[in-house]
C-alpha cells in the first residue's frame, strides 16, 4: 500500500492516436508518475462499440502501447494494461450499468454524437458504454482522471453514479475528479476547426497523427484553414482556426498567447502555420522514432502488457469483491 493518490486513464484503439489525444492527454500522463500511482489503459471493450477490423485492431492496440512507453509513460513506475485482459471491467460495468439511469445516457453528447454520424450501427454497447467507462475508474478507486475536455460529461456520470452506489452501500467507491489540462484540453480540426480534431475523421487533412511524417505534418500546417483578416489573435468564438493553431503552438512551446500574439505581430499566417509545423514536428520527432523501434520488439510488448495485467487485476479485483459482497452476491471461494 502507498499513500499516493491514484491516476487512470485509457484511449480507445479505434483508429491511430491523433495530436489531439496527445496533447489533450497522453502528454500529461507522463509527468504523474513520480506524484502518483498510475494505470494507463488500452480501452478494446470500448473500442468494439464501432466495427474493427481484427489483425488491424490487433495492431493499433500494440501500436498504442508502444507509443505509450515513447510518450513516457515508463512500464517500470505505471501500470500499462490492456483493458479485456482484466474481466472485473465487464464484470463491474455490468453491475454499474444496473445503477445508472437510462435518461442520464440518453443526455450523453459522445452517444448522440457517435449514433447521429453512424446511423447502422447505434448497438447498446455505445448506449451503455459511460457504464463500463465508470467501472474502470472506480475498480481502481482513481482520485483523478486526466482526459481531454470531451470526456468531462462521462465523469460527471461516474460521479453520480458513485453518490448513487455510496448513497445506498455506504463508502464503496472514491469519488473521482477530472484532470484537465488548462491548454490542448480540445484540439480541433484543421479543416474544419470548429469540430474536434478525431481519428474518426482523418480523410481530408484536418486530423494529424502522432506517427505521422514530418512532411505530412508540414503539408497539413500549410494548409490548415484560418480565416481572411491576418492578425495572430486568440478569439475562439470569431478566429476557430488561428485559435487552434495558437493552441497547438503553445501546448507545444509552453508559450502563453500573449507571448504568441507578440512573436506573430504584423507577420500574418504564414509565419504562424510554419512555426506551428515545426514545434509539432520537434515536439513528436522522438516520439515518433521511439515507437517504432519499441514496436519492432514484440516480445517486450508483450511482457508489459501481461505484467500490467496482473497488477491491476489484483487492484480491480479487490474493489469488485467489496461490491459483490455489498450488493448482496454470494462469493464463490
Ligand atoms: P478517446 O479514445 O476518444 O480519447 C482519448 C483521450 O484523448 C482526448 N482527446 C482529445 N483531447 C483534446 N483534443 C482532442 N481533439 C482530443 N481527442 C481526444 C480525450 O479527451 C481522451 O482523454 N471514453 C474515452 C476512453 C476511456 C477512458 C476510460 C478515459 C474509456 N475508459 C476511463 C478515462 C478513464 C474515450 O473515448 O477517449
Amino acid at each position: 500500500m502507498t499513500d499516493k493518490k491514484t491516476i487512470l486513464s485509457g484511449i480507445q484503439p479505434s483508429g491511430a492516436m491523433t495530436l489531439g489525444t496527445y496533447l489533450g492527454a497522453l502528454k500529461n500522463w507522463a509527468a504523474l508518475a513520480n506524484e502518483f500511482d498510475c494505470y494507463y489503459m488500452i480501452v478494446d471493450m470500448h473500442a468494439i462499440t464501432a466495427r474493427q477490423t481484427p489483425s488491424e485492431f490487433r495492431k493499433i492496440q500494440l501500436s498504442q502501447l508502444a507509443q505509450y512507453i515513447s510518450c513516457g509513460i515508463d512500464p517500470e513506475k505505471n501500470t500499462l494494461f490492456i483493458q479485456s485482459h482484466v474481466p472485473a471491467h465487464a464484470q463491474l460495468g455490468w453491475v454499474l450499468s444496473c445503477y445508472t439511469m437510462f435518461g442520464e445516457l440518453m443526455r450523453m453528447t459522445q452517444f448522440k454524437d457517435k449514433s447521429s454520424k453512424n446511423e447502422e450501427n447505434i448497438n447498446a454497447g455505445l448506449f451503455t458504454y459511460p457504464s463500463l467507462m465508470a467501472a474502470d475508474i472506480l475498480l481502481y478507486q482513481a482520485d483523478y482522471v486526466p482526459v481531454g475536455a470531451d470526456q468531462k460529461q462521462h465523469i460527471e456520470l461516474t460521479r453520480d453514479i458513485v453518490v448513487r452506489f455510496n448513497g445506498i452501500y455506504g463508502d464503496v467507491f472514491k469519488l473521482p475528479e477530472p484532470y484537465i489540462p488548462k491548454v490542448g484540453a480540445r484540439i480541433m480540426d484543421l479543416q474544419t476547426p470548429t469540430n474536434k480534431m478525431s481519428k474518426s475523421d482523418i480523410s481530408d487533412g484536418g486530423c494529424l497523427l502522432i506517427l505521422d511524417s514530418p512532411e505530412d505534418i508540414m503539408k497539413a500546417f500549410k494548409r490548415a484553414v484560418t480565416d481572411s483578416e491576418t492578425q495572430v489573435r486568440y478569439d475562439v468564438d470569431n478566429k476557430p482556426g488561428v485559435s487552434n493553431l495558437m493552441q497547438i503552438y503553445s501546448a507545444c512551446t509552453n508559450k502563453s498567447f500573449g507571448e504568441i500574439e507578440t512573436e506573430f505581430s504584423g507577420q500574418g499566417y504564414g509565419a504562424l502555420k510554419t512555426n506551428v509545423g515545426e514545434a509539432v514536428v520537434e515536439t513528436l520527432r522522438p516520439i515518433r522514432e521511439e515507437a517504432l523501434r519499441i514496436l519492432a520488439d514484440k516480445a517486450y510488448l508483450e511482457g508489459v502488457y501481461k505484467k500490467g495485467a496482473e497488477k491491476a487485476s489484483q487492484t480491480a479485483n479487490k474493489t469488485l469483491k467489496k461490491v459483490h459482497k455489498k450488493i448482496g452476491f454470494i462469493p464463490s471461494d
